[in-house]
C-alpha cells in the first residue's frame, strides 16, 4: 500500500497564525500538524509517500525533506493550482500505479491515528474498493456529508451541503484501490470549477463498487479559528509521553503529564500538564497550566499561562495571567512600568486582542 499525502493548496492567507506558514505546518503541541498523519502512515508500515505540493511547496519541502526521518521515502507530487482532491489523485497517477493507497489530507488530525483504519482495510482485502473515514460534527455545512443507508452502507456524498442531510462529516482519510483513477477521469469540475473526491466516490458507488465507512472520535480540522487551533492544541496535548528531557530546578514543581524537552531550563515554577516545554525555552518564576503549549527558545517569566499556544522565539513577560491566547512566532508580550501607563500595542494584521 501506498500514502497520497496533500500539502497543496495556495498558502491562502488564514487567520491570523498562518500568515507566515503553510496551514499543514501550524504545530500543534509543537509539532506540525502534518508529522502526525506521516508517523501515523509510518507506524502502518507504509514506506512510499506521494506528497502533492502547491505554493508552499519550498517550505513544506524543507521541513519533510526526503522522508527518512519518519522512516519513508518522500516523491514530492507538484500541483499547478488547487484543482480540487481528486485532481491530486489524477496527477499522482504515474506514483500510484495500480496499487491501493491512502489518501490523507495534511490538515486533517486524528488523535488516535489511523492504523486500525488502514488494517481494516487490508482485512478485507480485495471486498472493498473505497473505505471512508466519518466524524460526527456540529458543525456538517463545513465538510463533507455522507448519508447512510440502514446497514450502515454509505449511499451518497454531499460536499459542503447548505442544509446537511446528517452529522456525519467526512474526515480526510480516504483508501482506495486502483477503480478511483477510474472514477477521477470520468467526473468533471463542480460549481466551484474543483475535482470533487466526493463526486468521485459517489461515482463509484453509482457503479456498483464497494464503498464502506467508519467512524472516528477524536477528530479535529481546522486552522483559521483561533479557538479551533486551541481544542487542536488540547487534543494534540492528550498524546503527550511526559519526558523531562531539560532541567528542572529543584524549587520548581512539575505535576501531570508534561514534556520537557532538551536544553529547556524551568525555574522558580509550577508546571501543571497537559503542558509541553520546547528546546530550549526558559520557564522562570511562572505557572503554565493545563493544556498548554510553549514553543522552542520563548522565554515566559513572572506570568501564568493557561489553556494556550505560545510559538517559537516568542517572549512573555510580567503578563499577570493568560488564557485562553496564541502568541505567534517570535511575538513579545510584556509589562512596561515607566509612565505614561497607556497601553502599548504593535499589533499584526487581523489579530485580537482582549484587555480585562
Ligand atoms: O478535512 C475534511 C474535508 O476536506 C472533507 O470533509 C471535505 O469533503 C473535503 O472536500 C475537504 O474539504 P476542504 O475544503 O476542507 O479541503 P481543503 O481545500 O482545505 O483541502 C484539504 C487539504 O488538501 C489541504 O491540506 C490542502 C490540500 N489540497 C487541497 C486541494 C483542493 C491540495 O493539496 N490540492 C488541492 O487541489
Amino acid at each position: 500500500m501506498r500514502a497520497l499525502v496533500l500539502s497543496g493548496g495556495t498558502g491562502s492567507r488564514l487567520r491570523p497564525i498562518t500568515y507566515t506558514s503553510a496551514k499543514q505546518l501550524v504545530p500543534i503541541a509543537n509539532k506540525p500538524i502534518l508529522f502526525y498523519g506521516l508517523e501515523s502512515i509510518a507506524r502502518c508500515g507504509i514506506r512510499e509517500v506521494g506528497v502533492v505540493v502547491g505554493d508552499t511547496a519550498a517550505e513544506v519541502m524543507s521541513s519533510l525533506g526526503d522522508g527518512s526521518s519518519f522512516g519513508l521515502n518522500i516523491t514530492y507530487i507538484p500541483q499547478d493550482k488547487p484543482k480540487g482532491l481528486a485532481h491530486a489523485v489524477l496527477i499522482a497517477k504515474t506514483f500510484l500505479g495500480d496499487d491501493d493507497f491512502v489518501m490523507y489530507l495534511g490538515d486533517n488530525f486524528i488523535l488516535q491515528g489511523i492504523e486500525d483504519f488502514v488494517e481494516g482495510f487490508q482485512r478485507s482485502a480485495g471486498n472493498i474498493n473505497a473505505q471512508i473515514l466519518l466524524a460526527k460534527v456540529s458543525d456538517p455545512e463545513r465538510f463533507g456529508v455522507a448519508v447512510l443507508g440502514d446497514d450502515g452502507s454509505v449511499l451518497r456524498l454531499v460536499e459542503k451541503p447548505k442544509v446537511p442531510p446528517s452529522d456525519l462529516a467526512l474526515v480526510g482519510v480516504y483508501i482506495f484501490d486502483r477503480e478511483i483513477h477510474r472514477a477521477v477521469n470520468a467526473i468533471k469540475p463542480s460549481a466551484r470549477d474543483e475535482l470533487e473526491i466526493t463526486d468521485a466516490i459517489d461515482w463509484l458507488i453509482d457503479d456498483g463498487l464497494r464503498v464502506k465507512s467508519s467512524i472516528v472520535e477524536g477528530y479535529w480540522k481546522d486552522l483559521g479559528e483561533p479557538e479551533a487551533l486551541l481544542e487542536g492544541n488540547r487534543l494534540a496535548l492528550e498524546l503527550l509521553s511526559g519526558e523531562i528531557l531539560g532541567d528542572v530546578s529543584i524549587d520548581s514543581s512539575v505535576q501531570g503529564r508534561v514534556n520537557i524537552e532538551a536544553g529547556a531550563k524551568v525555574i522558580g515554577s509550577v508546571i501543571r500538564g497537559p503542558v509541553i516545554v520546547g528546546a530550549n525555552a526558559k520557564v522562570i518564576n511562572s505557572f503554565i497550566g493545563p493544556y498548554t503549549s510553549i514553543g522552542p527558545n520563548c522565554v515566559v517569566e513572572n506570568s501564568e499561562i493557561d489553556y494556550s499556544i505560545i510559538l517559537k522565539d516568542a517572549v512573555v513577560k510580567d503578563v499577570g495571567r493568560l488564557e485562553g491566547s496564541i502568541v505567534g512566532k517570535g511575538a513579545t508580550v510584556l509589562r512596561r512600568e515607566s509612565k505614561p501607563s497607556a497601553l502599548r500595542l504593535i499589533v499584526g494584521d487581523n489579530s485580537r486582542v482582549e484587555l480585562s
